[in-house]
């Protein structure tokens, strides 16, 4: 619990515990508005937030040009199904085709949607185009993948909480270890009808893949008939210091899943990304989403699509990334056993002994720092893409305090 809880925090609390199913367990921290990287919550106490919404907040929180694009579409057409078409959808599916040097977007929703959609388009592709007996395509992923929490995503999922109790299962996948190119060669048979990955693995504790790695990949599925799929929707949209984690090894997917920051922080909204001769597999009636594409997300997810281009947030991941990454470095063999990442996202091991991630996530947040623990002793570094040095410099001595140097 944080050191000095008053009766709006705990009240807040209570009232979360009574009422909001107990699917997270979040730090005592109660926000009530927020602005660039910073969350001022209930009490009027400040924090930075080293998080972003698991990277859905890269652009800032409130980011002034998504919430005036957002108040403009407000103000004349939030929804109509795509029953109809809506002025916004097309100019924004074009802007993001283009971004990702690809024909066609499907609109929807949350990550795991898009991820479900993808999952949907592969094999219908594998049954329509490249010839697999119709119920037989199987998709390759990697161990300790995380795509969501839908039931055929957790199928295929190595982490036994998000798994236990939910079966039964859906079938047709087969994992191999994430960074292992011979493993995936040797998985790929004639009923593959696409890898799923995440370029750099995010939940896993941001495990950046060996050089070779995705690189190979690419090769391996052009030579097999097999889609590329990369699941960008943690790792994409300017969180690495590019445009898309695959651009570090000039990798171009089959396909992109994009989510998260796509809706600039503001609306769920997701994306799949490919051409023509994948997406075209898709017909009416056979996917939809009454509130995928609609016409206040699709504004503005154009505007998010028009930040990128100018591409100053990758630019700034790229260049306050390797700020950060030096000031963590800094801390290995003083309490930190290792760092990884690219751009503004790092994965920090914690020394066990000096407490669990969680421990010290809420040692963190007494002091005005938020970040999130991910599997153990990992801590996660992935602020809004305005945060400054200055900011980066104030939160690693945080953590340099709390864990004891
Ligand atoms: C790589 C990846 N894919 C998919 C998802 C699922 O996204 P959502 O929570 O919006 O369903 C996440 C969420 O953390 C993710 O990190």
């Amino acid at each position: 619990m944080l050191g000095s809880m008053s009766t709006r925090t705990e009240d807040t609390i209570a009232l979360d515990r009574r009422h909001v199913a107990h699917n997270y367990a979040p730090l005592p921290v109660v926000a009530a508005s927020a602005l660039g990287a910073w969350i001022t919550d209930v009490e009027g106490r400040r924090y930075l937030d080293c998080l972003a919404a698991y990277s859905a907040v890269n652009f800032g929180h409130r980011n002034p040009e998504v919430i005036a694009a957002a108040h403009a579409q407000l103000d004349a057409l939030t929804l109509v199904s795509r029953a109809f078409h809506s002025d916004r959808l097309a100019p924004f599916c074009a802007a993001l085709a283009q971004l990702c040097g690809k024909d066609m977007v499907l609109p929807m929703n949350s990550g795991a949607e898009a991820v479900e959609s993808a999952i949907k388009v592969a094999r219908k592709w594998g049954a329509d185009v490249k010839g697999v007996p119709a119920g037989q395509g199987t998709i390759i992923v990697a161990r300790n993948n995380f795509h969501g929490r839908t039931t055929t995503i957790i199928s295929f999922s190595d982490d036994d909480t998000a798994r236990r109790g939910f079966g039964p299962y859906t079938p047709g996948f087969r994992s191999v270890e994430f960074g292992d190119a011979d493993a995936l060669a040797d998985a790929i048979d004639d009923h593959t009808v696409a890898v799923l990955l995440e370029p750099i693995q995010g939940e896993a504790g941001i495990v950046v893949p060996p050089g070779d790695y995705l690189p190979r990949v690419r090769r391996l599925c052009t030579q097999h008939d097999v889609l590329m799929i990369a699941d960008e929707i943690q790792s994409g949209l300017a969180r690495t210091g590019r445009t898309f984690a695959c651009d570090h090894w000039s990798v171009v997917p089959d396909v992109y899943l994009l989510g998260k920051a796509l809706g600039g922080g503001v609306v769920p909204l997701s994306a799949v990304v490919a051409d023509e001769h994948v997406l075209g597999v898709l017909h009416p009636g056979e996917h939809g989403s009454t509130f995928g594409g609609n016409p206040l997300a699709a504004a503005i997810g154009t505007t998010v699509v028009d930040i990128l281009r100018r591409g100053e947030f990758q630019r700034r991941s790229a260049e306050l990334g390797a700020h950060l990454h030096d000031r963590l470095q800094g801390l290995t063999g003083r309490g930190v056993l290792d760092v990884r990442g690219k751009g503004l996202w790092a994965g920090v091991d914690i020394d066990p002994a000096l407490g669990s991630g969680k421990q010290v996530s809420l040692r963190l947040a007494e002091r005005g720092v938020l970040v999130k623990d991910t599997h153990g002793s990992t801590l996660r570094f992935a602020p809004p893409l305005v945060i400054t040095a200055d900011e980066i410099d104030w939160a690693v001595d945080q953590l340099a305090e709390v864990l004891g140097h």
